[in-house]
């Protein structure tokens, strides 16, 4: 008994008694019809064009990478357009690192001097103006904030990663915990409205006591609709308001950390995914997902009702990349035809395929055929009654017919789009 009781209270158990407000709520819902958002990996790791991990992947002492913020100046950066790329992509909303697993503030911040403000020729807090042009444009903004700190000595005891960066001291848990608080006090004060926060790096101390019950409060407190995602690949803990899912669909596990299927609760959910192959500005990664993957991987996503939160690692100088621009414009050029299909839908009766997804809004389904050869397919087990069924885009008649096997549809290849078929199943 005594020892269950520790080890609950060791590993810092989540907000007690947490009853969402009706802010709260009503923010889920908007976040589940949202769908798409925008990620963003930006910080002084970007000039080195290596990832976010660069620090600890080539092993950089803190006095070498402490030289970084004052080569960072991106004076080309400009949120609002990073906002209508976004917005125009059909994205909802933005996440961005506020600080990353390298300890730097992107915001000015009173609880250290590692910040954009205090350290880099730019000087200048780029969260705000970012919090600006997303307030004027309608977006949404989302905190990514990190626990995991390689820079900070009170990050002690340490965690699983960065242990051969040189120049790392020891020093207070309590003091990190309490710095983190801090932050996340300005965090939600100095910028506006706030739509989630989204915690990174629990799996560097899978033992620890982070004190989420004390962290979780102080973000509902402060701003009670703000909702709270952890990226930790657990079961949900309570005080968390989303689960997130990385580079995975829920319940898969192509990563070797996916979350299991037994361990998906019941709130709404948020797939993260490259638009190449890295989250932090990467130099030599040619990766680059095309109009059909990235797609597909949307339309995925909200087969498995979940939002799918899509990263860009914008460039030392404030650009997003060329190529990254035109793929979210592809996007955006598919959702202004194709949206009715995945804003605002829940994961439709069809399971999830290889071949398809469906979503659906009441009685109409919306059947996603993502790969097909063939002039006719069968959908096992599909027993509802139909009322009727069309091809979204044209709304040309679609024959199905019960079988022993299941739905039985017929579409001609010439009807068949090569990136997504959408049929329309209206239900009795
Ligand atoms: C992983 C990585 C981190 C990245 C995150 C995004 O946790 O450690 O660098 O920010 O995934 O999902």
């Amino acid at each position: 008994m005594t020892l269950l009781f520790f080890s609950i209270a060791k590993k810092g158990i989540a907000q007690t008694n947490y009853i969402p407000t009706k802010s709260n709520l009503e923010a889920r819902h908007w976040f589940e019809d949202a769908k798409f958002g925008l990620f963003i990996h930006w910080g002084v790791y970007s000039i080195l064009g290596d990832g976010e991990w660069v620090m600890n992947n080539q092993n950089i002492p803190i006095d070498a990478y402490e030289k970084l913020p004052s080569f960072f100046n991106p004076i080309e950066f400009n949120a609002e357009e990073w906002v209508k790329i976004a917005k125009n992509s059909g994205m909802k909303y933005i996440t961005i690192t506020t600080r990353h697993h390298d300890g730097f503030s992107l915001f000015d911040s009173k609880a250290t001097d590692y910040t954009i403000v205090k350290k880099t020729p730019y000087g200048k807090d780029v969260i705000k103006d970012l919090a600006k042009a997303c307030e004027k444009e309608g977006i949404k903004l989302f905190f990514y904030y990190s626990l995991l700190d390689w820079h900070n000595d009170d990050y002690f005891p340490r965690g699983k990663t960065g242990n051969s960066i040189a120049g790392r001291k020891e020093g207070d848990w309590n003091a990190y915990i309490n710095f983190m608080k801090a932050q996340l006090t300005e965090l939600l004060t100095n910028y506006g409205d706030i739509a989630g926060v989204w915690f990174d790096g629990d799996w560097d101390k899978k033992d620890e006591n982070w004190h989420y019950d004390e962290i979780y409060e102080l973000i509902h407190s402060i701003q009670p609709q703000c909702l709270i995602g952890n990226n930790h690949h657990e079961a949900l803990k309570t005080g968390e308001d989303f689960q997130m899912f990385e580079r995975d669909l829920p319940g898969e596990n192509k990563t070797g950390f996916g979350t299991s299927e037994s361990l998906i609760g019941r709130l709404p959910r948020e797939v993260c995914a490259t638009i190449n192959g890295s989250w932090g500005f990467n130099l030599q990664d040619k990766k680059h997902k095309t109009k059909k993957e990235l797609v597909h991987y949307l339309v995925r996503a909200s087969g498995f009702g979940s939002n799918l939160l899509l990263n860009v690692g914008p460039m030392p100088n404030g650009k997003i990349q060329e190529e990254h621009i035109y793929s979210l414009s592809e996007i955006g050029n598919w959702l202004q035809t194709n949206g009715e299909t995945i804003y605002g839908t829940k994961a439709g009766i069809i399971a999830p395929s290889k071949d398809w997804v469906s979503t659906q809004k009441g009685k109409v389904l919306y059947l996603h055929l993502l790969e097909n050869k063939a002039n006719t397919f069968v959908i096992p087990e599909f027993k509802a009654a139909i009322k009727s069924a069309e091809l979204f885009a044209n709304k040309k008649k679609i024959t199905t017919k019960q079988t022993k096997d299941g739905l039985l549809i017929e579409i001609p290849k010439a009807d068949q789009n090569k990136i997504d078929t959408i049929i329309e199943i209206t239900l009795e």
